[in-house]
């Protein structure tokens, strides 16, 4: 959760269907992790979760944010968006499962790994959608524990 505590903080944007800026934003997180000195295994662990996240986002929404926080306890991953939403979240979260299009597949997308793998590198992850309206993730990396 961002706060004043918060010992380092930034939103990124995301735009649904850009997959020329595709993953930016969690490359950008990934080096300011490394930036500020933080164990490879936990920027390991942070990164395929943002990046699964934000790719998700310019495959399924129209539009999103990404509020990256940084404290002596956590890492926190909030992304939000506006779009279709997510029907059977139980479903999605099957290894798996995917509804990429076509197109998508032929860039390599859709192989269903992608909320799979976001829950398996977080400490605590909650999924919470709407249909019509969007979908929020919410994902936190302990800093002092091993996984
Ligand atoms: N932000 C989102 N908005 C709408 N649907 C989503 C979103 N994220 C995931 N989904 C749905 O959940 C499914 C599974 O997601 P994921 O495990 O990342 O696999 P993939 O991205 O390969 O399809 C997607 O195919 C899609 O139907
Ligand atoms: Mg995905």
């Amino acid at each position: 959760m961002a706060s004043q505590k918060d010992t380092f903080q930034q939103k990124f944007k995301i735009k649904g269907g850009d997959f020329i800026k595709a993953g930016e934003s969690s490359c950008e997180i990934r080096n300011i992790l490394k930036g500020i000195g933080i164990d490879a295994e936990i920027i390991r662990r942070v990164a395929i979760a943002a990046y699964e996240a934000e790719m998700n986002v310019v495959m399924y929404a129209q539009h999103g944010t990404i509020h990256f926080t940084v404290n002596p306890q956590e890492i926190g991953i909030i992304v939000e968006d506006r779009g279709q939403g997510i029907v059977d979240i139980e479903r999605a979260m099957q290894p798996g499962y995917s509804t990429a299009t076509e197109e998508m597949r032929e860039m390599g997308f859709g192989a269903g790994m992608g909320l799979p793998n976001i829950k398996k590198n977080s400490d605590t992850f909650t999924i919470t959608s709407k249909v019509g309206k969007g979908t929020k993730l919410e994902i936190v990396i302990k800093l002092n524990n091993t996984k």
